[in-house]
């Protein structure tokens, strides 16, 4: 069974599977695996996304920030480190205590070009370039330093596969992080909010409304670990047991996503909505 899947997924979904199991489970141990002085992770996590305020994550744009924060997407280093997008560009913008000891001159630089991410992009040079922001991102085509890109379709899906050697995305992921990228705005003002970092679970449970009622088991299980992931992130003291237990409704309900009858998905899928509501409620 697992065999299977690990030959279905790519190599990075390894980890979010036996965190499925363990939602609680976060990256604590992460910087075992960096060089002494390193610092991946960023004072800014608490910090939402500047949107337009009538902007909310929702369906691909949440399956975009999802994606944005998941180390699965990115590629074998990424995953033992527990990087992602987010570690550098925080909601959109920057870490600027970002530090890898080898990879970093200074704070809020990296060398992307580095072997250490992907032994093909090694470019002979120690070049850390500043991380920038990616707010307003839209506007400032074309993208990059290296290679320019004209767009962020382009630009997004040289980042995954060139720089950090993560699996070819599919079209769909790409276009969810496109999506959510585009909502990026560059200042606060009268009419943009910050949102929540804290995606609600109803929001999260209704991604798998559309694989369930297609029958489809493996956007179903891609969809499912991101989301249990997720649920991990936000874990807390108060919230863990309703966390736990929808994590493991989530995985269980692997099996049926694809064989059961379309009711009995139906139904199903009306059974995690509602631990969903629960978890909700203030
Ligand atoms: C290890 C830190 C790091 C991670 C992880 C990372 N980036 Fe970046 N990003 C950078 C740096 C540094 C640059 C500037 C280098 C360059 O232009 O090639 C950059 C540039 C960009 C740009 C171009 C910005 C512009 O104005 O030209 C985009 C878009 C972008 N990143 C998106 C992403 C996305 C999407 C992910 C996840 C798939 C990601 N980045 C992951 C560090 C990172």
């Amino acid at each position: 069974m697992v065999l299977k899947r690990k030959r279905l997924l790519a190599g990075g979904f390894i980890l979010c599977l036996l965190m499925a199991d363990a939602p609680a489970t976060s990256f604590a141990q992460n910087t075992l695996w960096l060089p002494p002085g390193s610092n991946t992770s960023s004072e800014d996590a608490s910090v939402g996304e500047i949107t337009k305020k009538t902007v909310q994550f929702k369906g691909p744009a949440l399956l975009g920030r999802l994606l944005f924060r998941s180390p699965s997407l990115l590629g074998e280093k990424a995953v033992r480190i527990g990087l992602s997008c987010n570690s550098c560009h925080p909601a959109g913008h920057v870490n600027t205590g970002f530090y890898i000891s080898g990879l970093s001159n200074r704070p809020g630089h990296i060398d992307v070009t580095h072997g250490f991410w992907n032994a093909a992009s090694e470019d002979g040079i120690f070049n850390p370039r500043k991380i920038p922001t990616l707010r307003g991102i839209r506007d400032t085509a074309p993208y990059g330093t290296g290679p320019t890109l004209p767009d962020l379709h382009a630009f997004t899906r040289h980042v995954i596969v060139n720089e950090f050697a993560g699996p070819t995305p599919s079209r769909w992921s790409l276009d969810a992080l496109v999506s959510y990228l585009l909502l990026l705005e560059k200042q606060t003002g009268t009419d943009m909010i910050v949102q929540s970092p804290f995606s609600p679970a109803t929001d999260l449970v209704s991604l798998l409304e559309p694989p369930l009622h297609a029958g489809d088991k493996t956007a179903y299980t891609l969809i499912g670990d991101l989301i249990i992931e997720e649920l991990g992130r936000q874990i807390n003291e108060e919230n863990r047991q309703g966390y736990t237990q929808l994590a493991r409704a989530i995985k269980k309900m692997r099996p049926v996503s694809s064989g059961a009858s379309l009711n009995e998905r139906q139904a199903r899928y009306q059974r995690l909505l509602s631990l969903s509501r629960q978890l909700d409620k203030p």
